[in-house]
């Protein structure tokens, strides 16, 4: 039952703190200070406020990819690495289909498709039912050819906090996939969704920092709210330092652990705000002692010498 005492007490009776300014305090994660609420609120949900940094696991191959190594099960392979990270970077597929609604962590849902890895070879031999398949295919199609692959009702639906795009910076069908990442931004900044652009390096593009200065850069300008892009052996630092919102850094093909947590290392330690990290986890032959040592180098401040040690330790444990 509601009471009036509340209300009616004097102001001297009450606690109103008034030697006491209320805060303004400032938001943790570069270029996000002027958003509002609940796009701040998604963005602390995959960037952990007390580190600024964050751990997404990406397992989204399939939508271009098929079931490739490591993710041919995703329910055995993806499920024991789901506590040891911040966010999920999945298809909508996987998500209904494996993921289970009680998750606690960030969801990263890839929004943009339509090619396969099929459709970037002139012929492909394989086998369906037994029998060999030969495809021909004159109407060669390159990855670039994507359009968006979900649209924001769904992504709601899916309580994503980003949605991620590709983008083709100099390659065949840059402007295409620049209109899906402003398209993209439209319609998340509406509802408080963050949109990521993701560099994708066509075959003609070399990977060195001046490419990367150029392609985080124009997604930033064109909205997006954080960028993933691949790590360079020298002045990554200058790519962090004028792309004005967080960037996370891309595995790639798988290397050897100690190399992968050595480029974790400098990433993070050059400026990017975390990993979104995929095959150098799920294809390492520890995969969840993998993750914890990718956590101790971005969360935990340890070396990749410590971060290495203390994954044969884990993988000595079985
Ligand atoms: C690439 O387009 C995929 O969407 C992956 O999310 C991305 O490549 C990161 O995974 P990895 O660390 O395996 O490169």
């Amino acid at each position: 039952m509601a009471d009036l005492d509340g209300i009616k007490t004097e102001a001297k009776e009450k606690e109103y703190y008034t030697s006491t300014p209320q805060q303004a305090p400032g938001f943790f994660l570069k270029g996000s200070h002027q958003y509002d609420w609940g796009l701040q609120n998604r963005l602390s949900r995959i960037f952990n406020p007390k580190t600024g940094r964050t751990i997404m696991l990406a397992f989204d191959h399939g939508y271009f990819m098929g079931p490739t190594t490591g993710l041919e099960r995703v329910d055995q392979t993806i499920l024991p690495l789901e506590p040891h990270c911040d966010c999920l970077m999945l298809t909508r597929g996987i998500q209904r289909s494996i993921i289970p609604s009680t998750t606690q962590k960030a969801i990263a849902l890839r929004a943009s498709g339509g090619t396969s890895m099929v459709s970037t070879m002139d012929e492909w031999e394989g086998e369906a039912g037994g029998q060999a398949v030969k495809l021909s295919r004159p109407g060669y199609e390159p990855l670039s050819n994507e359009h968006l692959a979900i649209n924001i009702e769904e992504a709601i639906r899916l309580n994503a906090s980003v949605l991620a795009v590709q983008v083709f910076i100099g390659s065949e069908h840059e402007r295409q996939s620049l209109q899906n990442l402003t398209n993209l931004v439209d319609q998340a900044n509406r509802y408080g969704i963050a949109v990521m652009g993701v560099v994708a390096v066509g075959r003609a593009m070399a990977r060195n920092a001046q490419y990367f200065r150029l392609a985080t850069r124009i997604m930033a300008e064109l909205g997006a709210h954080v960028i993933k892009c691949y790590h360079t052996d020298e002045d990554f630092d200058t790519i962090t330092s004028c792309c004005p919102v967080p960037i996370v850094i891309a595995g790639g093909k798988k290397r050897p652990e100690r190399d992968a947590l050595q480029m974790a290392f400098e990433a993070c330690d050059q400026g990017a705000s975390g990993v979104d990290m995929g095959r150098n986890i799920f294809q390492a032959e520890a995969p969840v002692p993998m993750m914890k040592a990718v956590r101790g180098v971005v969360h935990e401040g340890m070396s990749a010498a410590d971060a290495f040690a203390m994954y044969e330790d884990l993988k000595a444990q079985g």
